[in-house]
């Protein structure tokens, strides 16, 4: 028994940032959906991920209604630093396998929050919140070429176990992803 229950609770999560800033994972609210275009119609969050191009506000306000609904997946908005109800990120947790309590994570930072430490401090505060939950495993997946998504993973305490070969088909071709983990007992 592990204790784990899905659907987690979805409220915000809040936690500190490394510049001693306030870091706020909440629901999405409609504000959000011009900021959602802005980052997904940026050629860096194109690059590594599933996202359309000329991505559109219908496929922005699709998503977010598609994830309300998703059984197997919660959304949660990083809300901008410095800009208290703006878009500042996404955050998902995808269900891999409800017996084991192995959840999976997806993330974005908005291009204007890039490499100040965001990402890296999401993902370590759900982290914790998902252990607190039940969760025993997370994992995250990221093409080794994308530098920055791993660094997260990494800087984030997550442990590298190695490379699923042709893992993931994008635009035409095959990648290989690299995967990363935390356990509930890890040190
Ligand atoms: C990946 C992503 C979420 C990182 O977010 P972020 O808030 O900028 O990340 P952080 O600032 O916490 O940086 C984490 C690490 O990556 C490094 N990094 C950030 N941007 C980088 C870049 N373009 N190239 C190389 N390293 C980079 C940082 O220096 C930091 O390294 P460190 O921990 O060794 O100091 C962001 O680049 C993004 O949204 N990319 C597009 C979407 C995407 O690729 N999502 C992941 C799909 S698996």
């Amino acid at each position: 028994m592990t204790g784990f229950a899905w659907p987690l609770p979805s409220s915000d999560v809040v936690g500190d940032l490394p510049d001693g800033g306030t870091l706020r994972l909440r629901a999405p609210v409609d504000a959000d959906l011009d900021g959602l275009v802005v980052s997904s119609r940026d050629a860096g969050s194109i690059e590594f991920t599933h996202l359309p191009e000329n991505y559109s506000r219908e496929d922005a306000a699709l998503f977010l209604r598609s994830m309300l609904y998703n059984p197997e997946a919660l959304l949660w908005i990083v809300d901008d630093p410095d800009n208290a109800w703006h878009f500042g990120g996404t955050l998902e947790v995808r269900l891999v396998n409800r017996s084991g309590a192995v959840v999976e994570l997806g993330y974005t930072t908005a291009p204007h929050l890039r490499g100040r430490g965001l990402m890296t401090a999401v993902v370590a505060l759900i982290t914790e919140f998902l252990f607190d939950y039940g969760v025993h495993r997370v994992q995250i997946k990221a093409n080794p070429e994308n530098t920055a998504s791993c660094r997260v993973a990494l800087s984030a305490g997550f442990h590298r176990e190695g490379t699923l070969r042709d893992a993931e088909y994008l635009r035409g071709q095959w990648n290989d992803l690299d995967i990363f983990s935390r356990l509930d007992g890890d040190a």
